[in-house]
């Protein structure tokens, strides 16, 4: 991840974001070394935008779920994906009730407003499409009948590096439905020892239960203060000139024939969003260059593929954008 530093602590205690930061405290608490992540949960949150977080195995993925969960006014569930999972079995199925003769529907886990599902690479296509597209529009059809989904309502999925047996990674088109991708790296010597302290002290002493959870309307405050932050009219250019660059070859750059698919507006959109709740965590009214930068390659790509030939030439989607990065400076 790029940007490894914690929300600082530097705004007032009784700025509109005190929620947020009494929320991001409460996870840091429990997790080594995850600031980006924590920072990313919460941008997630308050953009209303689901999260993809990938890591090799004991990355403490599901921990930071079950803690943000444990710390919100919200119902949990977790689905843990396999290969023969259906897609019922996340949006829910019609029974029969022979008490009654007639059909009911019982709902599935989708219907729970913050909503885990593990390995979502294991899961066959059928499910990852029900999933997207449940993501995507905010309601399920089952047995005929269009329901809706809570609001809020968040899915954070995670899945294992790409290259393990036995996935189906997720189609491109789809991966486009998640706000970020955030990669989890191993922790180093110093963090290892603290995990180890966290944990194993756990085990004497029960980690005291989280305070005041974050309450829905807490979050929709803090969710109509975010739309307000100020995105000036260069900082708009500086998102479109990092969008157009994978597009268009800008000056200075040779990346385009590395790239099969472009990012599209949704990406910008996104980066717009998640720039305005970075700026708000950090207690600022307005956005600056710097917010763009730490978040377009968690935001942005996932949703460029490069040409097979630049994947076979030891390129990726993050080290092209590095070049687009690094080539594109703001107004
Ligand atoms: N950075 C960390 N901070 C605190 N605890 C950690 C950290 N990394 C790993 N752990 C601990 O390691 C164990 C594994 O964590 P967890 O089950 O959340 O991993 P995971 O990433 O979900 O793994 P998997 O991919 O196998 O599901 C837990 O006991 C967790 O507390
Ligand atoms: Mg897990």
């Amino acid at each position: 991840m790029e940007d490894a530093s914690a929300i600082p602590e530097t705004a007032e205690t009784d700025h509109a974001n005190a929620p947020a930061r009494a929320l991001a405290r409460r996870l840091q608490a429990g997790l080594v070394g995850h600031d980006a992540l924590v920072e990313r949960l919460l941008i997630a949150l308050l953009t209303g935008g689901h999260l993809l977080i990938e890591g090799a195995p004991g990355l403490a993925k599901t921990r930071s779920v079950r803690r943000l969960a444990d710390s919100m006014e919200a119902r949990f569930a977790r689905i843990q994906c396999t290969p023969d999972l259906m897609p019922s079995d996340i949006t829910g199925t019609q029974v029969f009730r022979a008490g009654t003769g007639d059909m009911t529907f019982l709902p599935g886990p989708v219907f729970h407003e913050l909503l885990l599902v593990d390995e979502i690479n294991r899961a066959p296509p059928k499910v990852q499409s029900a999933l997207l597209e449940a993501m995507g529009e905010g309601q399920v059809t089952v047995g005929g009948t269009t329901r809706a989904l809570p609001d809020p309502f968040m899915v954070i999925a995670t899945q294992n590096p790409l290259e393990s047996e036995g996935t189906f990674p997720l189609p491109e088109a789809q991966l486009d439905r998640f706000l970020m991708h955030v990669i989890l790296t191993l922790p180093d010597a110093t963090q290892e020892l603290a995990i180890l302290d966290l944990v194993e002290g756990e085990l004497t002493q029960p980690p005291s239960p989280p305070g005041d959870c974050l309450t829905a309307a807490a979050l929709a405050d803090m969710k109509a203060e975010v739309a307000q932050v100020h995105l000036s009219l260069a900082l708009r250019q500086y998102i479109v000139a990092l969008v157009m660059a994978t597009r268009q070859e800008a000056e200075g750059l040779n990346v385009t024939p590395r790239i099969r698919h472009a990012v599209s507006p949704r990406g910008s959109l996104s980066l717009a969003a998640c720039v305005r709740a970075r700026a708000f965590l950090r207690g600022r009214a307005y956005a600056l260059p710097e917010d763009v930068a730490a978040l377009a390659p968690d935001v942005l790509c996932h949703r460029l593929v490069p040409t097979w030939r630049a994947l076979a030439a030891g390129d990726t989607a993050r080290s092209i954008f590095a070049e687009i990065l690094r080539g594109v400076t703001p107004l």
